[in-house]
């Protein structure tokens, strides 16, 4: 593994299959046009408020559906559940999507999904047609979760993408504070109908950006639409150099023009970038972020906070208000300092703080009832986890599988990594509540401590630093021959 690293710190320099990569400048300008990168933005952050919202709101959501309904446990993990596993669908089919028609046309496929699925759920007469809204839903969330990503990617100077990517996971962060907090005002009986068709609204707003937004130019020239690419590089500030800009997009397309074959998407020589997006993909889960997201509130009552009222203020501000405010750590120094040192000093704090968490409920005992300075502890804990995943595997994670794909397979491989991230929540998500029970919350949190340092050792010695590189660069240095072994 260590080979990799190396081979990819060579491939920062050196092309061999076509002399030095400096000859041709970055696809896109260094500095966009303001209203160009503002509207870059809001698609962006729109994709990832949905996605957020999403995630945060069906903790609120809960009880009141199973009031309204009468169901039992395992309904009510459906309708928790089959959301993440709509994205997953949708995030393989927003990589097809995304190849076939466009970024945009991707996005805005999304945000219809979206809306629609969420009205199905607000105006749900039974059961089986609140699932349905939330499949559907779901998968609007998977496709955006794919297309808005790689948009982001494609468009950004190669010296910001990381913050350009990292504003995706910001915004991630902010739809589950608003949901939680959404949760807390719309708290009553029929609350829960209004907390999942509010999700329409981000839906509808991100339709509006993307019709406003332009396409990405690689995407235009991947398909052969060459004026089309001209015409946005100028639009994008490449005024003097739009046909330079233009070859060098061509030169790392290599005259690919077709979506590539499954069987190029796991061809033995993009092992190494598929090992590590999927790596990536599999860890961010792993860490136990969404067991925390979703439960959160029976963490805090196991840890001592008595009322309904009391859990979900610690759920929206310990744990939703802390992850928004903690990932811009990551936008300022994720272009600085790298991927790399963020992801190690990240993985480092988590585990230490689950094994701490693991102690506290370990030390009391009983399982389920904390005293009060061990519900402190949990709370310090928790939060210093929370902190340590919003500047590292939350948002490096999808810079770095949004950058690390070559051009011709990488629309379909982010999806693979994006429904592999989703395959993990469900299983995490969906096991947790089993896992304590069977071996109880302290060994549970020892696990996802165990698998942050199995992480750490593997992000160590096998994923290499991409920051400040052109995707060009970063292609590039998977074609080195010892990258190919
Ligand atoms: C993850 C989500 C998670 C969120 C928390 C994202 O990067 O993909 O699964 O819920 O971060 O902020």
């Amino acid at each position: 593994m260590g080979g990799m690293a190396e081979t990819t710190r060579r491939g920062a320099t050196t092309d061999p299959g076509s002399g030095p990569q400096g000859e041709l400048p970055a696809s896109v300008p260094d500095h966009l046009p303001f209203a160009r990168a503002a509207s870059v933005f809001a698609v962006v952050l729109l994709a990832g408020a949905l996605f957020g919202y999403d995630q945060g709101v069906i903790s609120g959501a809960l009880l009141g559906i199973q009031k309204a309904f009468a169901v039992g446990a395992i309904a009510l993990e459906i309708v928790t559940s089959w959301v993440t596993l709509g994205a997953m669908f949708g995030s393989i089919a927003g990589g097809f999507v995304a190849d076939h028609f466009g970024r945009k046309r991707a996005l805005l496929v999304a945000a219809s999904l979206f809306i629609i699925g969420a009205l199905v759920q607000s105006f749900a007469p039974n059961v089986p047609i609140l699932v349905f809204g939330r499949l559907v839903a779901g998968f609007g969330v998977g496709v955006a979760a794919v297309a808005a990503p790689l948009y982001a990617a494609e468009l950004a100077p190669a010296a910001q993408r990381g913050r350009y990517v990292s504003s995706y996971q910001l915004a991630i962060t902010v739809g589950i504070f608003v949901a939680y907090f959404v949760n807390q005002a719309l708290a009553g009986p029929d609350g829960w109908r209004k907390m999942l068709g509010v999700a329409a609204v981000p839906g509808a707003l991100l339709a509006l950006a993307v019709l406003i937004a332009v396409e990405s130019p690689r995407w235009f020239v991947k398909v052969g639409r060459r004026e089309d690419a001209l015409r946005t590089l100028v639009a994008l500030g490449a005024e003097h150099d739009a046909e330079a800009r233009l070859a060098a997009i061509a030169k790392s397309l290599r005259a690919e023009v077709k979506t590539p074959s499954w069987a190029e998407v796991f061809a033995l020589r993009w092992r190494t970038p598929l090992i590590i997006g999927l790596g990536l993909a599999v860890l961010q889960q792993l860490t136990g972020i969404n067991a925390i997201i979703y439960y959160s509130n029976s963490i805090f009552a196991a840890a001592g906070f008595a009322t309904p009222v009391e859990q979900a203020q610690a759920t929206t501000w310990a744990i939703g208000a802390v992850n928004v405010l903690s990932t811009f750590i990551a936008i300022a120094f994720i272009d600085g300092l790298g991927r790399r040192p963020l992801l190690i000093a990240g993985l480092i704090g988590m585990a230490l703080s689950l094994a701490v968490v693991g102690f506290a409920f370990w030390q009391s005992g009983t399982e389920g009832s904390l005293g009060s300075s061990a519900g402190l502890i949990t709370l310090v804990a928790l939060v210093v986890f929370i902190i340590s995943f919003a500047f590292s595997a939350g948002p490096v994670t999808w810079t770095v599988i949004n950058e690390i794909y070559p051009n011709e397979i990488r629309g379909r491989a982010v999806a693979v990594a994006t429904a592999v991230n989703w395959g993990a929540a469900f299983l995490v998500s969906g096991f947790f509540l089993s896992v304590v029970k069977a071996i109880g919350q302290a060994y549970t949190f020892w696990m996802f401590a165990g698998f942050c340092v199995i992480g750490l050792v593997w992000v160590m010695v096998g994923v290499p630093e991409t920051r400040g590189r052109s995707l060009e660069e970063i292609e590039a240095s998977w074609r080195q021959p010892a990258g190919r072994s």
